[in-house]
């Protein structure tokens, strides 16, 4: 009888140990590829991006890194495109379902639970990236493997080293005066420094 508790003790314990190991090592996967913090674009950097990015309806945009989705909810929403967003954080993919869910655009707008660097972007028309300087340059030679010819990278704040801009922006001041830079890419032209 002693026996049998202390056996279902273990197991219980052994299970618990498991499941504490894998979201552990599902923690860890997170944050070792993460390339940037989660920080959101504000809404007067999102409308001046979406502008830049000239979208048509039924062309697609990825964000890579989408946060809680606001790039990709603005962009369904206003423009009439297809969403993707690819996103490292566990619980920032169900922050950004949930507002996908709560405006009713699961049709338009799509969440991966992923890292961008294992993606493939062939399907982009748009992609837009609000990450770091040493992150677009990792990312460099994936959008150039991938991205179609005409396709745009827009990015919010940091260049893309080796890249030159067919365009680039200042933002609105914020309300302590701040303008960030806007850089609009375009493929190939952009690909010659
Ligand atoms: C500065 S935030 C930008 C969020 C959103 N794009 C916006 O503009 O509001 C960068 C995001 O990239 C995500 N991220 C960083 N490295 C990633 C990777 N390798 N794969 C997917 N997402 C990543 C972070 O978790 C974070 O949410």
């Amino acid at each position: 009888m002693l026996q049998g508790v202390i056996q279902k003790s273990t197991l219980l314990c052994l299970m618990a140990l498991c499941l504490a190991t894998a979201a552990f090592g599902q923690y860890n996967q997170d944050f070792k590829n993460r390339l940037a913090p989660f920080v959101t674009s504000p809404q007067r950097a999102v409308d001046k991006m979406l502008e830049m990015a000239n979208l048509k309806p039924g062309e697609t945009l990825y964000d890579l890194g989408c946060g809680d989705g606001r790039i990709l909810i603005a962009a369904a929403k206003s423009y009439h495109v297809k969403a993707v967003g690819i996103e490292i954080s566990e619980r920032l993919v169900k922050t950004a379902e949930d507002n996908v869910r709560s405006d009713g655009l699961e049709g338009q707008v799509k969440i991966i639970h992923g890292d961008f660097m294992k993606a493939d972007l062939s399907n982009a028309d748009v992609v837009t990236l609000y990450l770091m300087t040493a992150a677009n340059e990792k990312l460099r030679p994936d959008l150039e493997k991938y991205l179609k010819k005409d396709a745009r990278v827009v990015s919010y704040d940091y260049p893309i080293p080796g890249w030159t801009p067919v365009n680039q922006e200042e933002t609105d001041p914020s309300r302590y005066g701040n303008r960030h830079t806007i850089y609009l890419y375009q493929v190939p032209t952009s690909f010659k420094k």
